[in-house]
């Protein structure tokens, strides 16, 4: 069977994300001028919406949509956006989604506390369904994410950080809010347990796929098509798989390369770096990986029954492997 093009995907969820968005816009006020200018510069920025776009497929791939579907993907995208909102204070990045990050223009102050507020709103949005357990699981991944984050700061600066360790930070940060998206299609819609965990499974596996991505792009993507620095990573000193692999397989003075770049959080060999990235096969390596979840993913689907919703999320693992932004 062809896969869906991502063109066709976002089509297929059209109508459902136009209510999404709604959602947010509805959502995002505030009588506080500054969150509502700083919520907006960020939303408007628009963002792939991958996130909620997976919870109203799967919820679509279900049968007909609770009509608290589009209210739980709005939640998802901001409780993601509070994160981004935190992560590039924490990174001290300076661009995202192709402008300058919120904490380069309003200050470090006043992005992490509009995150505080994305992060509340988002929770008095899912008590308003008032079901324990959506309220459990985004309760749960929320707190996971910020484990996640936490363990990547100690992290930092460490270049003796293996693949496990690295696994378990990238499923704790971002894994995790993909597996409750999902997870919450199939809660929203009183299926059985074993479709509940066949679509969490498929959530944690695309998330893990999409991190891994994320993680080769900040080395091989292009600025002008992920709207993120290049090198980012390797000037906070995140020991990501890329630098894991090739410390591995690289010759000694590759690996003290790459461990100096990593302790001292220097990027200024970045280009020495990413073409030992290229020449160990880390590259290679790390997209597989991404590429072994996205199957995982995939398998996970198949307790569903076939419909367009499900192909859908069947060519969105391969799009977030392929994807170069
Ligand atoms: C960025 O997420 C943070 C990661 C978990 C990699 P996205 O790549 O989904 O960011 P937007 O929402 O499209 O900007
Ligand atoms: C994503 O981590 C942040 C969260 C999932 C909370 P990154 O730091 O790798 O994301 P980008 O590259 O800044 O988007
Ligand atoms: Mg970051
Ligand atoms: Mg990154």
């Amino acid at each position: 069977m062809p896969l869906m093009t991502l063109d066709h995907i976002r089509h297929l969820a059209a109508h459902d994300m136009s209510q999404v968005d709604a959602v947010i816009q509805t959502q995002l006020a505030s009588d506080v001028a500054l969150i509502n200018q700083l919520s907006g510069y960020i939303i408007q920025a628009g963002g792939k919406r991958f996130r909620p776009m997976v919870l109203v497929l799967a919820a679509r791939a279900l049968g007909e949509p609770s009509p608290w579907a589009a209210q739980m993907a709005a939640v998802v995208e901001l409780i993601h956006t509070a994160t981004l909102l935190h992560d590039d204070v924490v990174d001290e990045s300076t661009l995202r989604r192709g402008r300058d990050t919120a904490n380069a223009l309003f200050g470090n102050a006043a992005s992490v506390l509009t995150g505080d507020f994305l992060y509340s709103r988002a929770f008095e949005m899912m008590v308003a369904v008032q079901q324990p357990r959506v309220m459990a699981i985004l309760a749960a991944a929320t707190n996971r994410i910020a484990e996640g984050e936490v363990l990547q700061l100690m992290n930092m600066g460490d270049p003796d950080v293996d693949e496990a360790r690295y696994l378990d930070v990238i499923v704790r940060k971002t894994a995790t809010l993909f597996e409750a998206a999902t997870q919450l299609a199939a809660v929203l819609a009183c299926q059985p347990p074993e479709v509940e965990q066949a679509l969490a499974a498929y959530g944690l596996h695309l998330g893990t796929a999409f991190q891994l991505i994320d993680d080769a792009l900040d080395y091989t993507g292009d600025e002008a098509h992920t709207g993120k620095h290049i090198g980012d990573d390797l000037s906070e000193g995140k020991p990501t798989l890329p630098l894991i692999i090739a410390m591995q397989r690289g010759d000694p003075a590759t690996r003290a390369l790459i461990r100096r770049a990593i302790t001292e959080q220097d990027a200024r060999n970045l280009p020495e770096i990413i073409t030992a990235i290229h020449h160990t096969g880390a590259l290679a390596h790390t997209t597989a990986q991404a590429q072994a979840q996205a199957e995982l993913a995939q398998a996970a689907l198949a307790a569903l029954p076939e419909s367009p919703y499900k192909t859908a999320l069947i060519g969105l693992a391969n799009i977030a492997v392929q994807r170069d932004h």
